[in-house]
């Protein structure tokens, strides 16, 4: 579900502290993500902010005192901005809302605008605009099945980024409060599609090709990169197999998983390619009969070991194997895309085809692009659709009511 951007909260800042556990960094990203999108943008000087959020922990009795300690510091800060809106997200939103709200003693009650709890993160964006007319918005329900898998994270963490498999807790352990701030488990849906993008032969494990083939949700989709049909041409690339080596990798694949789309990446005109050499390559592409194929000229790369060498093909030699390759990739693309028309396939819907207004594309789990006339469903949506028609490079089809599988695989 996408939030649409909210006029009013353009330009505005956000500061948001996160104490506790991983899940709550994850759902930090979550909520960033979600103001990104009505148009706030991130700070880090609480004192430039229009909106300070507090992303809040319960399971010890420390960590709540903590955050005591902090919202008497935003009070401070309202003091001198009082249009400054203060939320409390989190656990603690759903432990002590009563506390939060009338507890004069600490002083901290009057200070806040906002309670939101773990699972009521997508009604921030209404419940900011009706803080800053003067409300005190408090949304504290719990859910059997929100996990936010829609949402984009706004990642702010470096080389990390946290994805929750799962939300809730139903183990009940007796000294442990999460059940009651988090809510039951739930599980993100697997059917989720995941595309394991490039693997080096060298790294094509059995197991992997196995884990592939298991997995419904793992799509049938595997790029090898060869770059030549040469063994003499590998050697030298220091690519640590033969073409030998690579035919049986590929066979393995078509054995365990028969519907397998492969692609490769192939480079043209490496230092000393022979007739011959090139070839090799127009042969082993006749062999596997790939998908389809990233194909490059070489190019000298300073640095390498390559590069040591002299570039001696000359241009207009690397042009024309480069464009027997090209055109050998586009006759097997042709015939491995002729292959799936009748076929019913199941697609990912991705948005309106960059080719024309009337019609939808999206990609089979073997990774082509199919075109589609638009219908009633949504980005996101996995649909059923029969091939009818295909080109070298795209798939074009139909689809009948029925076949709308609502994010099931
Ligand atoms: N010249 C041409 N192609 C190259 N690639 C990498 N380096 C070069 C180069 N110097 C290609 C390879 C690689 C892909 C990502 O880019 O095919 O698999």
């Amino acid at each position: 579900m996408k939030i649409s951007g909210n006029i009013e909260q353009n330009n505005k800042k956000v500061y948001l502290e996160t104490y506790g556990c991983q899940m709550n960094m994850a759902d930090s990203e979550i909520v960033l993500g979600l103001l990104e999108e009505n148009g706030f943008s991130l700070t880090e000087n609480m004192t430039e902010a229009d909106l300070i959020l507090i992303n809040t922990c319960s399971v010890r009795e420390h960590a709540e005192q903590r955050t005591y300690g902090r919202l008497g510091e935003f009070k401070t800060i309202k003091k001198e901005k009082p249009e400054v809106i203060v939320g409390v997200l989190g656990c603690m939103a759903e432990r002590l809302r009563e506390k939060l709200t009338t507890e004069k003693a600490k002083g901290v009650g009057h200070g806040i605008n906002m309670i939101v709890g773990p699972d009521e993160y997508r009604k921030l964006p209404g419940l900011i605009t009706k803080a800053w007319h003067g409300e005190r918005g408090i949304a504290i329900q719990l859910s059997r099945v929100e996990t936010y898998d829609d949402v984009t994270p706004l990642r702010t963490d470096g080389i990390s980024a946290w994805t929750s498999v799962m939300r809730g807790c139903d183990k009940f352990c007796s000294f442990c409060v999460v059940p009651f701030t988090r809510g039951r488990e739930r599980s993100r849906d697997r059917t989720m599609r995941i595309r394991f993008v490039t693997s080096h032969p060298k790294d094509m494990s059995d197991k992997l090709i196995e884990t592939i083939a298991k997995h419904k949700n793992i799509c049938k989709y595997i790029h090898l990169p060869i770059q030549s049909g040469s063994d003499r041409i590998l050697k030298l690339m220091n690519r640590n197999y033969d073409s030998r080596h690579y035919l049986q990798l590929i066979e393995k694949i078509r054995s365990l998983i028969p519907d397998a789309s492969i692609s490769t990446d192939i480079i043209s005109g490496f230092p000393t390619e022979t007739e011959d050499d090139h070839k090799r390559t127009l042969e082993v592409m006749e062999k596997v009969q790939f998908d389809g194929s990233f194909m490059f000229k070489y190019s000298p790369r300073e640095n390498t070991q390559a590069f040591k060498m002299t570039d001696d093909v000359p241009e207009e030699i690397k042009s024309r194997r480069i464009n027997a390759i090209i055109s050998l990739q586009k006759k097997i693309s042709l015939v491995m895309n002729s292959n799936l028309i009748g076929k019913k396939l199941e697609v990912l819907v991705e948005g309106e085809s960059k080719k024309s207004s009337s019609e939808w594309q999206g990609r089979t789990d073997g990774n082509k692009i199919v075109i589609f006339p638009k219908g009633d469903f949504l980005e996101g949506d996995y649909i059923e659709v029969e091939i009818n028609r295909v080109n070298s490079a795209t798939l074009f089809g139909i689809v009948r009511p029925q076949n709308i599988m609502e994010g099931v695989l």
